[in-house]
C-alpha cells in the first residue's frame, strides 16, 4: 500500500554526520529526507568548514539532503546557499531552533524568533540572492509559544519550500512536554508544508500525533531514532524481523560505523565520543540500559570500548522502542 506521509531524519550535531547517514541509509532506511547539523562560521567557500565529506556530492545523495545553516548573517547564508547549489543541492535548511543560551543570546537559532522585524529583513535579502529553495526548522518561540505567530507571514511572504517546528520553545532545551494544543493552531496558518518534529518515540506516540494532526503528511523524527533504528521502518510497517534478528542488524551498523569514524578520524579517540553520544541514546533500547551505559560510557580505548559492545551484545537483549522507555523512568 502507498504510504500517505513522508518521514525525515532531524540533524543532530556530533551524531547525524555523514557516516551515520550513510550507514543508517544501507543498513535500515525508512527515512525520505536528511539534513545535516548545522554549518556555521561560513566566511569563504574555500574554508575549512566547507573542506568536509559532509556535503560532499561524492558521499551524499544530494536530491534528499539538506545542508543546514546556523546564522543571523543573510551573506553568509547566500554564500553558503551559492557553494551547496554548486555541489548539485537544491534546497537549504535555515537553524532557527538551536535552543542554548550562548546561541540564542546572540539573536542565532531559536534566539531569532522574538525579532520578527529582524527576520523580515534577513529574508528579504536572502530572497534577493539565494539560488536554491528555503526551508526553515524552529521552535514555536523562544521565551513563549506564541511568537511564531508574528513570523508566519513572513514566511508565507517568502514561500519557503517548508516550514519544520519543533513544538517546544527554546527555552525548554530538550525537556518538558511539546505544546500540542500550539501547533495544533498554527497548522491553519501556515500556507507551505508543514513538518512535525517532537517526541515521535514510538508507533503509539506517532499514531496518538497523526490523530491530533491530521493534515501533517511530513515527520521528522529525532532522539526516537537514535535510540530505535527501526522506528522509521517500523512507522511504516516495512519491517518483519524478531528482537534477535534486530539486535544482530544494529550490531553490524555500530561496528560498520565505529570503523568508518575511526578511519576517518585518523585513528583518533574523539571518534569514540561521537560512537558514545548515540550510544547514550542506544542503551535504552536494550533490556538494560544502565548496565549497558555504564559499560560503553568507561570505555577509553578502543580495546575497551571493543570489549564494552560485546559485552552488551552478549549479555543483554535488544527489546527496541528505547527513548519511549527513557521517558517513562
Ligand atoms: C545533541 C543534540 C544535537 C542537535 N543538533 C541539532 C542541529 O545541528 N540542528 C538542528 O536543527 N537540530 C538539532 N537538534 C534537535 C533535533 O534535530 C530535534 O529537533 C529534537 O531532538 C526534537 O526532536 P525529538 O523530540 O524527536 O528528539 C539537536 C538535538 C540534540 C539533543
Amino acid at each position: 500500500m502507498q504510504q500517505s506521509f513522508k518521514l525525515s531524519l532531524g540533524p543532530f550535531q556530533g551524531i547525524t554526520d555523514v557516516y551515520y547517514r550513510k550507514l543508517f541509509q544501507a543498513h535500515f532506511g525508512g527515512i525520505d529526507k536528511y539534513y545535516t547539523p548545522f554549518f556555521t562560521g561560513i566566511y569563504k567557500v574555500s574554508g575549512r568548514s566547507m573542506r568536509t565529506h559532509e556535503i560532499d556530492p561524492a558521499w551524499n545523495i544530494t536530491s534528499s539532503l539538506s545542508p543546514q545553516i546556523l546564522s543571523r548573517d543573510a551573506n553568509e547564508i547566500i554564500l553558503f546557499g551559492k557553494a551547496c547549489k554548486d555541489l548539485g543541492y537544491n534546497e537549504l535548511n535555515w537553524n532557527m531552533g538551536c535552543p542554548y543560551p550562548r546561541v540564542a543570546k546572540k539573536k542565532r537559532g531559536s534566539g531569532l524568533l522574538p525579532y520578527p522585524d529582524l527576520v523580515e529583513a534577513l529574508l528579504d535579502d536572502i530572497k534577493k540572492e539565494l539560488p536554491l529553495k528555503l526551508s526553515i526548522k524552529c521552535r514555536l518561540g523562544y521565551e513563549d509559544p506564541h511568537e511564531l505567530d508574528e513570523l508566519i507571514p513572513h514566511f508565507n511572504a517568502f514561500g519557503l519550500s517548508e516550514l519544520i517546528v519543533h513544538a517546544r520553545i527554546g527555552k525548554q532545551l530538550y525537556q518538558g512536554g511539546v505544546h500540542k494544543e500550539r501547533f495544533a493552531q498554527i497548522t491553519e496558518a501556515i500556507s507551505t508544508e508543514l513538518v512535525y518534529n517532537g517526541d515521535v518515540f514510538s508507533k503509539a506516540s506517532f499514531e496518538n500525533f497523526q490523530n491530533q494532526f491530521p493534515g501533517i503528511k511530513h515527520w521528522m523524527l529525532g532522539r526516537g531514532l537514535l535510540a530505535d533504528p527501526f522506528l522509521a521502518i517500523d512507522l511504516k510497517n516495512a519491517c518483519n524481523a524478531g528482537f534477535d534478528e534486530r539486535k544482530e542488524k544494529v550490531l553490524r551498523f555500530v561496528t560498520d560505523l565505529y570503523l568508518q569514524r575511526r578511519k576517518a578520524s585518523g585513528e583518533r579517540l574523539t571518534s569514540l565520543g561521537r560512537m558514545k553520544e548515540l550510544w547514550s541514546y542506544m542503551v535504552w533500547s536494550f533490556s538494560e540500559p544502565q548496565t549497558a551505559w555504564r559499560l560503553i560510557r568507561k570505555s577509553n580505548s578502543f580495546e575497551t570500548y571493543e570489549q564494552a559492545v560485546a559485552h552488551v551484545f552478549e549479555k543483554l537483549d535488544w527489546v527496541g522502542a528505547g527513548y519511549s522507555r527513557f521517558k517513562e523512568c
